[in-house]
């Protein structure tokens, strides 16, 4: 019948009655040894981090858990409870909203970093092949909102220079992170500084983990505001709440 157990293979878990091994380990002797951060790690690479790498992968996840309720996916979990769905469809309403452009610099920046790295010292034809394929803008730089820094970028490139001071990481893709943001600064002649997409994929980068890898974890990470808003959406009631309240009209451009 391996046809039938060979249906789904797995190296994730493992299970019979009374036993739960996750990647070869009892669950057991997980609950209450290994934090959550360190879990996300184990369960999708199947390796664990070593203290000071699991703090940096922590700070990079606690950095992306909220930007309020003008970003799309917060304010699609806030309507979507307003419209009477559970926490449980709240949730996906909004990590659904999660695309391209709203949460997918970071994934983008990884791939970008990774181009880099194959030759850091041809950085400006580097930029010039992914501004080829990808148009003008760099992932992971600039900022509508936080102007002329947004507070966590800097925060996040501290800790990955003192992880990097420690052998946690290399650093090397650190340098690559702010030899972009120098090249760009002087292409525009104006700062176009390393936003938090950009700092955590440093962080994504320099702990090795694939592209599409940063969009996931970005999806967990920001899990954690969406579903803190729409607790406190549900706790505050409303009934059908669209994303201008109603005496607002949009613009009609028909005849
Ligand atoms: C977020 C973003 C839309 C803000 O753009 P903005 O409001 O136009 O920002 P600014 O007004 O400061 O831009 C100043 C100039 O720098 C350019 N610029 C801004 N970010 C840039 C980037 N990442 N790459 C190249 N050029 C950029 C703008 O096009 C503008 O040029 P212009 O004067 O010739 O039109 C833009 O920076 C961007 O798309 N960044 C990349 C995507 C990203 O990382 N998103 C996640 C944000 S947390």
């Amino acid at each position: 019948m391996s046809d039938v157990s060979d249906w789904w293979r797995t190296s994730i878990i493992d299970m019979e009655p009374g036993r739960i091994e996750l990647r070869g380990s009892p669950i057991q002797d997980l609950i209450g040894t290994v934090g959550f951060a360190e879990m996300i790690w184990l369960m999708v690479r199947g390796d664990r981090p070593t203290p000071d790498q699991a703090q940096l992968f922590e700070a990079a996840l606690v950095s992306a858990v909220d930007h309020g309720p003008q970003a799309p996916s917060i304010a699609a979990a806030r309507m979507a409870v307003t419209c009477g769905l559970p926490l449980n469809n709240a949730m996906a309403s909004a990590v659904n909203m999660l695309g391209d452009v709203h949460g997918g610099a970071g994934q983008q920046a990884v791939e970008l970093y990774y181009l880099v790295a194959e030759s850091p010292a041809d950085l400006p034809q580097s930029l010039d092949k992914w501004r080829a394929e990808h148009g003008k803008i760099i992932p992971g730089f600039g900022h509508r909102f936080h102007k002329p820094t947004d507070p966590r970028a800097p925060r996040l490139m501290e800790l990955v220079r003192d992880a990097a001071a420690k052998g946690a990481v290399s650093g090397r893709f650190a340098d690559i992170g702010e030899a972009i943001e120098a090249q760009i600064t002087l292409e525009k002649g104006q700062p176009v500084p390393m936003n938090i997409d950009g700092a955590t994929a440093v962080i994504y980068a320099e702990l090795g983990f694939a592209p599409p890898l940063a969009r996931g974890l970005f999806c967990l990470s920001r899990s954690v505001g969406i579903l803190a808003h729409a607790w406190e959406q549900q706790q505050q009631g409303g009934r059908n709440k669209g994303p201008t309240p109603p005496h607002y009209r949009w613009t009609y451009d028909g005849n």
